[in-house]
């Protein structure tokens, strides 16, 4: 019988306890619990508590740390720290293992002690193990999908019921989906957190946070989503990651998608992620994103896993591919505004159609990433939607290709 150190008796911390003990697992047990708070109740017993990490980090009788914190600095240090003395851990936190990848990468070689994080992306769904070992041979063409269980909750709510955003939010907290501080999931960088750790696994680059467009769904109001209903679309947070190529590109953002796309029918807290393989081609992973048991669960599975000594491979080397220039990548996208002066300062590559209402103004066409990222902060300053119109995104010279065709056509 193993010994797990656990850090953490929140939402996934506690879930992990619980399903442990219902599983009847008899192959690993809870030896030691640190928390923080310690004038919270908890309904375990106290001798399994403590709120000295070195407790479990200087005890020889343990054989693997659970962390399972909010924190992403103290977890960092409790993770780093459990590498460089050899005991394997198994990770819940997103923001932690997307800011530090390479680091830990770098740790588990050096001290060949493995760290395993599949509770990180999408809850319950294996997808951190499918892409670093079902396609280790396998060209991966894009990752894109739902990886916030929040927003999606929220978004489900919002068409389906017409609930209130700050009502739909509010439901997702109270059912433990929401981050401490629900910027993070509104805002789109729990799903940037996500998308960063699969494409270190996919394509061998580990972008920064910065480098990650990201625009949340907190602008979005009810002439998005009555644009969206009159055309049979339904608005979904999108995080993507595309190679094109050997360059790949990374943005978070609201999209309509259609009927045809396998988004469409991913309901409330559920996650999923479309792998487009080169050979396999699309392939859909769908299951719940968020929760205690959904998470503990893949938790749990890590903990048998590294007592089975499953490590992952990384497949891609860091040379493999680079990072496209943003302002190569052109995007379909609608854009909601406000004042007149966005629609002046935003340049389109290409404008298709463009409404104007007394309340209700939108532009729809070609722009590029940079651009976006450019005018970021004055599109969120006037509270103005920016959604995509079409999943993929094209190379500059590509969309120059189309037109000119267009162009070709349109003479004849
Ligand atoms: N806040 C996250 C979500 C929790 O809503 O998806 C799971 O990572």
């Amino acid at each position: 019988m193993k010994n797990i150190g656990l850090f953490g008796f929140g939402c996934v911390g506690e879930g992990f306890y619980r399903l442990l003990q219902l599983s009847h697992y008899s192959d690993a047990r809870i030896h030691r619990i640190v928390v923080k708070n310690p004038l919270k109740n908890r309904s375990v017993s106290s001798e399994l508590i403590t709120y000295n990490k070195e407790e479990i980090l200087s005890d020889d009788k343990i054989d693997l740390i659970v962390e399972a914190i909010d924190d992403d600095v103290e977890a960092f240090e409790i993770v780093s720290s459990a590498l460089k003395r050899g005991i394997p851990v198994v990770s819940a936190n997103k923001k932690m293992v997307a800011l530090h990848l390479d680091e830990l990468i770098r740790l588990q070689r050096r001290y060949k002690t493995p760290l395993l994080y599949e509770a990180a992306v999408c809850g319950a769904i294996p997808v951190v193990q499918t892409v670093d070992d079902q396609f280790e041979f396998e060209p991966i063409n894009s990752i894109r999908g739902i990886f916030n269980g929040t927003t999606n909750y929220i978004l489900s709510r919002i068409q389906d019921e017409r609930l209130d955003y700050e009502q739909a939010l509010k439901q997702a907290q109270i059912l433990g989906f929401a981050e401490t501080d629900p910027i993070s999931d509104v805002g789109g960088f729990d799903s940037a957190y996500k998308a960063i750790i699969l494409s270190r696994h996919a394509f061998g680059l580990s972008f920064l946070p910065s480098e990650v467009f990201t625009y949340g769904i907190q602008m979005l109001t009810s002439d998005d989503f009555e644009f969206a209903q009159k055309q049979n679309l339904r608005v979904r947070l999108v995080p993507s990651v595309f190679a094109i190529e050997n360059r790949v590109v990374a943005f978070v953002m609201p999209q309509f998608v259609s009927e045809k796309d396998p988004l469409f029918r991913i309901e409330n807290e559920n996650n999923a992620v479309v792998i487009d393989g080169t050979y396999s081609g699309i392939q859909t992973y769908t299951g719940r994103g968020a929760g205690s048991y959904p998470t503990a669960f893949s938790v749990f599975s890590d903990v048998r896993k590294i007592l089975e000594g499953k490590r992952y491979h990384y497949p891609i080397t860091e040379a493999t591919y680079l990072q496209e220039k943003p302002e190569n990548v052109i995007l379909d996208v609608y854009l909601r505004y406000t004042e007149t002066m966005v629609k002046r300062a935003i340049k389109f590559e290409f404008v298709r159609e463009g409404f104007v209402d007394e309340n209700y103004r939108y532009v729809t066409g070609s722009i590029s990433l940079q651009e976006l990222i450019d005018n970021r902060e004055l599109l969120i300053e006037t509270n103005s939607s920016v959604i995509l119109l079409s999943d993929k995104p094209l190379l500059r010279k590509q969309v120059k290709r189309t037109l000119k065709q267009d162009a070709v056509l349109s003479v004849f």
